[in-house]
């Protein structure tokens, strides 16, 4: 059995440099808190925790120390409550998710009805959510969009989660375009990496039997990568780490192929290489 590494794999550079981050933050402050998990990895967020790091969901009983702020970024009224309590702050939002925040005030600011394509829970929306001021509304798919209540007078400004399938983020807007508002801005803020990934991704799967996407259960974009996956290849299977993996599910496969989400670390994808060979090894 053969394996075959997409082009794109291992973190990408928001979560490389939010990991550089907190790890340079870890020797010079303590305590210190992440609100949330840092990126959508639990391997690399024990880690971090074995160095010190201590995840908290809210700032009660906080009093002293720092708080790193995730990749993901977080919402104004939440940095200001940080700041209110007089806690150093050490900000790893992803520039590119950074980008889209100010477009989503922005375009709020200008007077357009603020559209996010994304997943309504996911900490990334839920802080663009209030960079439009909490006026934005989250769509997710294009089944959603075709029920948005839009008014022919409405003036409509359209951006998506980072992590978003370009494909869906065009089936939204064209769904909202034939609703024909005013006026209609959209402005593609899916990010480059997970772009190429997706794109890395698919072309793999022409050429392979199965394939395995390795990345955090909560992570937005191994998830879609599965999706990107799974849809042309019936064979593609989500793993965690290497203790995910089935031998059932290499039997009769001559070409494995791998991908991982943004988040994964090189070791976790080495380990699965490493008992991929072994299941190649007895067969
Ligand atoms: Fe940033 Fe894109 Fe990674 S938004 S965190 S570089 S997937």
């Amino acid at each position: 059995m053969k394996v075959v590494l997409a082009e794109r794999i291992g973190f990408c550079f928001g979560v490389k440099r939010a990991i550089d981050m907190a790890e340079e933050a870890l020797k010079k402050y303590a305590p210190i808190y992440s609100l949330g998990s840092i990126i959508h990895n639990e391997q690399v967020v024990r880690d971090l925790s074995n160095k010190g790091l201590k995840v908290i969901n809210g700032l009660s009983g906080i009093k002293k120390g720092a708080v790193i702020i995730s990749s993901h970024g977080l919402s104004p009224d939440k940095v200001n409550k940080i700041k209110q309590r007089g806690l150093r702050i050490v900000d790893t939002t992803c520039p590119f998710v950074a980008n889209a925040q100010g477009i989503a005030r922005s375009l709020q600011r200008s007077g357009y009805k603020v559209i996010i394509v994304g997943d309504v829970k996911h900490p990334e929306v839920k802080a663009l959510v209030d960079f439009a001021s909490h006026k934005a509304a989250v769509i997710k798919d294009k089944r959603e969009a075709v029920k948005l209540r839009i008014k022919k007078s409405d003036r409509v400004g359209i951006l998506s989660q980072t992590t978003q399938s370009t494909a869906n983020f065009l089936e939204v807007v064209k769904a909202v375009e034939e609703k024909k508002p005013r006026e209609l801005k959209v402005v593609n803020t899916i990010c480059k990496d997970a772009e190429e990934r997706q794109e890395a991704a698919r072309a793999l799967t022409d050429n392979i039997d199965a394939m395995i996407i390795v990345g955090g259960k909560n992570s937005a974009n191994t998830r879609r990568l599965y999706e990107v996956c799974v849809s042309r290849l019936k064979k593609s299977y989500l793993a965690q780490t290497e203790l995910d993996l089935r031998k059932g599910w290499f039997k009769s496969i001559s070409v494995v192929g791998i991908t991982s989400g943004a988040s994964t670390p090189d070791w976790v994808i080495k380990r699965v290489i490493q008992k991929l060979a072994l299941y190649a090894k007895n067969r």
